[in-house]
């Protein structure tokens, strides 16, 4: 490696921060050696304050209805190949319930935009899940909502809410978007999750179509100014129904390097080892976690739902049963020398 890039490297290691062109020096360097590195250095620093800990979300895809029409997205509004359904509340239950079972502290309910979950139905369903499992944690994925909206789920139990920015450039935003999303709209519910007072969680799709370096150096920029407590990245994979149907796929490492800066940007933050990445490779999420990730996300859906929750072509887990599910992930990360811990893995306030 050159002294450039070693200098940029001890830059973040020792101050946790660097400039967008600082950052794209790391991309555009990436390399085994770069990636080892990075890794070495981000695994100690999250041994430091995770040991080998590793933190289970449950996650509830409780509806594939959307009105958006990302270009990107298997459950996009224009994909007619799709069977749409709905899980009542008392199908999430069921889920919760199971997941209670198995271990599982954290419930994610995520879900495309769709109007039917309006405030009172959201409410009832957080309510009534923070009632059955009061000592369980509460993440929500659905997207944006207004202010007021997002306020009310929080008083009802939700404590955390991931909403993924998918880019912080503007024009690239529009490239991967219809008009009738907006850019500004998106940071505005993040800020607005914030303040809330929710634990949030932010994230891009890497290699998404039309990224460049430079976008990736700005979401880097972005994630440090936001300090964001998660941060979900993973490899866009292409889906056959959608307008980006031959676009190429993100890579392995190029999302393994990002694991690394982003635990070096922040040692504290929650990073999972996503679905995606374990769809492009199979031991993609055992990587991340080595990479420097803390947090996989096992499917809780119902089985019989599980593939119309296709977001891209051939997403693994959508066959098993969530009790192999957990063992399957326990046994995987055993398997690298880390530990699947069954509390709520707060984020960790100094
Ligand atoms: N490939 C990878 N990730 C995708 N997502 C949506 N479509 C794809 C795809 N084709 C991600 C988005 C969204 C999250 C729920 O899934 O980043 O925020
Ligand atoms: Fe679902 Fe391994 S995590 S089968």
């Amino acid at each position: 490696m050159n002294t450039i890039v070693t200098d940029v490297i001890q830059k973040l290691i020792s101050g946790h921060r660097l400039s967008i062109e600082e950052f794209k020096v790391l991309i555009d360097n990436n390399c085994e050696e770069l990636r080892r590195e990075l890794a070495l250095k981000a695994d100690s620093l999250r041994k430091n304050i995770f040991g080998n800990h590793i933190y289970i979300r449950g996650l509830i895809e409780f509806t594939n209805h959307c009105k958006n029409n990302c270009y990107y997205c298997g459950i996009r509004a224009g994909n007619g190949n799709i069977v749409r359904y709905r899980l009542s509340k008392e199908d999430i239950l069921d889920c919760c319930k199971q997941g209670y079972s198995l271990g599982f502290r954290t419930f994610v309910l995520q879900g495309g935009e769709d109007s039917y979950y309006d405030d009172d139905r959201m409410e009832e369903i957080v309510s009534a899940i923070h009632s059955s499992f009061p000592d369980c944690a509460i993440t929500l994925s659905l997207g944006e909502r207004s202010y007021d909206s997002y306020l009310r789920l929080y008083k009802a139990g939700a404590e955390r809410y991931l909403l993924r920015e998918e880019t912080s450039n503007e024009a690239h935003y529009k490239k991967l978007h219809p008009e009738s999303m907006s850019f500004s709209n998106r940071m505005e519910c993040l800020e607005n999750l914030k303040e809330i007072g929710y634990q949030t969680g932010c994230g891009f799709m890497v290699g998404s179509p039309f990224q460049t370096t430079e976008n990736i150096a700005q979401d880097l920029a972005f994630i440090q100014d936001f300090k964001p407590h998660m941060v979900g990245i993973g490899p866009y994979i292409t889906h056959a129904d959608t307008p980006f149907a031959n676009m190429q796929n993100g890579t392995l490492e190029d999302t393994l390097l990002l694991i690394s800066i982003l635990r070096l940007i922040n040692p504290r933050l929650l990073i999972p080892a996503t679905t995606s990445l374990g769809t492009i490779h199979p031991l993609g999420r055992e990587m991340g976690i080595k990479a420097g990730a803390n947090v996989v996300m096992p499917n809780l859906s119902p089985i019989s739902v599980r593939k119309k929750y296709m977001l891209y072509d051939n997403k693994i887990c959508t066959g098993d049963e969530s009790a192999e599910c957990i063992t399957c992930i326990n046994t995987r990360m055993e398997s690298i020398g880390y530990k699947v811990i069954t509390d709520r893995g707060d984020f960790p306030f100094k």
